[in-house]
């Protein structure tokens, strides 16, 4: 099937979505509100990101997560303070093959990069500030997120040469999120109401100043070195540099996939690690930017770790490689992190080292070992994997709360209180810290959170054929879909027995990219994306894609939208007409289209 663009909302629109969910059904963009951070006044989360301030050390990490504005909304509504956005690079108009997302076990991928073009990226990352700025301040969000729901930071990501990323498209795409004002002001007249009294809204025009190299694999050491270097010395950004998890050698990875963690249908060849930034020279590294960030005043740090590069032999998707990411990957970054403290004492700032670089942490990171990972030290601690899985965003609260909780359990009221004592702990059991503990705690009694029998469990199935309409009504394409394409609509009560089921799902299909992951989760035998009505606002997009299965266009009209089929769809027009025109109908206002 041709892949239409993947095609933003508006800022209008999306505002009007919030205002309608919110007023029709008290959820945004599909989170319920329970699955909205309060912050606990008496416990304080907040951690220091190359000198700046966020309130809590969790988010989303660069990937589908953090590509559409409505998804960054939606990690800050769960509590994500600290964002790494989608990565953007020089070449932005790459096909991706689909599907390009795997989570049925682990967590696997062939989505190298962004899908928008750099300037969309740039709009989407605008209209994410924009929009939480304004929802710390809307007045129905209050007793929801709070009076201060705390600072955040937006944290770029861009790749993959520094030829790519010194080109002017890469350029302005950094000089944009460190001074926005131009877009900003471009914005404000698409704040719809009720947000009205935001349109002269003083936003912060500094959207990011800090930045995280993407490394991607085979990238030679003297590049990662001169881009570092361009970035602080061109751009006068703070700087992390995510490193891969072949640092820890083939013959380390290798025993502890496949010996240690049993997964033996993983499948690594020597060519990835060979041509792949060495452990030695890593170091060597790590010392001689450290040393030039502090000749500038700047920061750096680094990031442990990317996705590792595996052979694709699951044959699910398309492409070969993949790139491995969730459990086991836990295991190598936090087995190179122990090695890199042992190699460079002193050098990371880590309870009871002491040193200045700070260490961000993404891998198969979940609630369930979400405390023990920042115990590390390390911060912040971003997602991927995770939030692919069954609720997606609404995932988080429960791990800031679990956090909360062990924090207030211990006594303390702060994290860097709680770490001081985590440390302690960790020295009365004869470790080195809590890094040489956690790392010896998951290949022993934690394995079962890592290993292949731990996380072999495939999502349920069903034994029923999807229809267009009526299904088991799990919501799971709702929150297992990045770009929250879905939406769920309650069934005309005149209707139900008809089309069946209490719920209806319908997909923005602007929104949707295929990636796979409704398909991974919907229990019954189905593609979502494929089966549930796919609803367009744009008519040109429309007109394109009308041979795509059960099309329909949205007209906006002063009464509504009214639906136009593509052709052999008409006679579902009024069924629809009737699902999209409930009080909870769709949430999109005609009036903001
Ligand atoms: C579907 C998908 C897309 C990703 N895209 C990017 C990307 O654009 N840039 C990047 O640096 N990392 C990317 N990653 C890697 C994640 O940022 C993260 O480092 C990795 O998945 C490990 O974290 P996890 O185990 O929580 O997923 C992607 C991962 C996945 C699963």
């Amino acid at each position: 099937m041709d892949q239409p663009p993947l095609t933003p909302m508006s800022l209008r629109a999306l505002l009007g979505r919030i205002a309608h969910e919110w007023e029709s059904r008290g959820r945004i963009f599909d989170l319920m509100s329970a699955r909205i951070w309060m912050p606990d006044p008496e416990i304080d989360l907040s951690f220091d990101f190359l000198g700046r301030r966020a309130a809590t050390p969790i988010g989303p990490a660069a990937g589908p997560n953090t590509q559409m504005a409505q998804n960054i909304v939606l990690a800050w509504l769960g509590g994500s303070r600290v964002f790494e956005l989608k990565t953007v690079q020089v070449m932005d108009d790459l096909d991706i093959a689909r599907p390009c997302i795997d989570m049925q076990t682990i967590g696997y991928n062939i989505e190298w990069s962004q899908e928008l073009t750099v300037a969309e990226s740039i709009d989407e990352y605008v209209k994410a500030w924009m929009m939480i700025e304004i929802l710390k301040r809307w007045e129905p969000l209050r007793d929801f997120v709070g009076v201060d729901s705390g600072p955040l930071v937006f944290d770029m990501s861009v790749g993959y040469d520094l030829e790519g990323i010194s080109s002017d498209k890469v350029r302005t795409f950094i000089e944009t999120m460190m001074d926005a004002s131009e877009r900003i002001e471009a914005l404000r007249s698409e704040i719809p109401e009720p947000f009205g009294e935001f349109r002269d809204l003083d936003f912060p025009t500094r959207i990011a100043d800090t930045l995280t190299l993407s490394t991607f694999h085979g990238c030679p050491p003297d590049e990662i070195d001169a881009i570092v270097r361009h970035l602080m010395d061109e751009h006068g950004l703070d700087v992390i540099v995510k490193l891969n998890p072949t640092l820890l050698g083939f013959d380390n990875v290798e025993s502890l996939l496949h010996d240690t963690l049993g997964y033996d249908d993983v499948t690594i060849t020597r060519d990835a690690f060979d041509a792949d930034l060495q452990f030695d020279r890593a170091l060597g590294l790590i010392e001689e930017l450290g040393e030039h960030a502090d000749s500038l005043g700047r920061k750096f740090g680094i990031k442990l770790s990317n996705t590792l590069v595996v052979k694709n032999e699951r044959g699910w998707m398309p492409d070969d490689p993949m790139y491995l990411s969730g459990a086991p990957l836990h295991v190598i970054a936090s087995t190179i992190l122990d090695r890199l403290v042992t190699a460079l004492p002193g050098t990371f700032d880590l309870p009871g080292e002491d040193g200045t670089r700070i260490v961000s942490f993404s891998a198969g990171v979940r609630k369930e070992n979400l405390a023990d990972t920042i115990a590390m030290g390390v911060g912040p601690v971003t997602m991927c994997t995770d939030l692919l899985k069954q609720n997606g965003y609404g995932r988080l609260v429960p791990m800031l709360k679990e956090l909360t909780a062990e924090i207030a359990s211990s006594g303390h009221r702060s994290l860097a209180a709680w770490r001081m004592e985590k440390l302690a702990q960790a020295r009365a059991a004869g470790y080195r810290d809590w890094v040489a503990g956690h790392v010896a705690s998951i290949v022993n009694e934690n394995i079962g959170l890592y290993n292949k029998e731990g996380n072999s469990k495939k999502p349920r199935e069903v034994d029923s054929k999807l229809q267009m309409w009526g299904c088991v009504a799990c919501n799971l394409c709702v929150t297992v879909c990045p770009n929250d394409a879905f939406v769920k609509l309650p069934s005309p009560e005149h209707l139900a027995d008809e089309i069946g089921g209490r719920w209806q799902y319908v997909v923005f299909a602007e929104l949707c990219n295929y990636c796979g992951n409704c398909l991974t989760f919907c229990p019954e035998d189905g593609y979502p994306a494929e089966i549930k009505p796919r609803l367009w606002l744009d008519e040109s997009r429309f007109v394109g894609a009308a041979g795509e299965g059960q099309g329909f266009r949205l007209v906006a009209t002063d009464d509504g939208f009214v639906p136009i089929a593509a052709e052999g769809w008409e006679s579902e027009v009024p069924t629809l007409t009737a699902v999209i025109s409930g009080d909870q109908g769709v949430p999109i206002r005609a009036t903001d289209v």
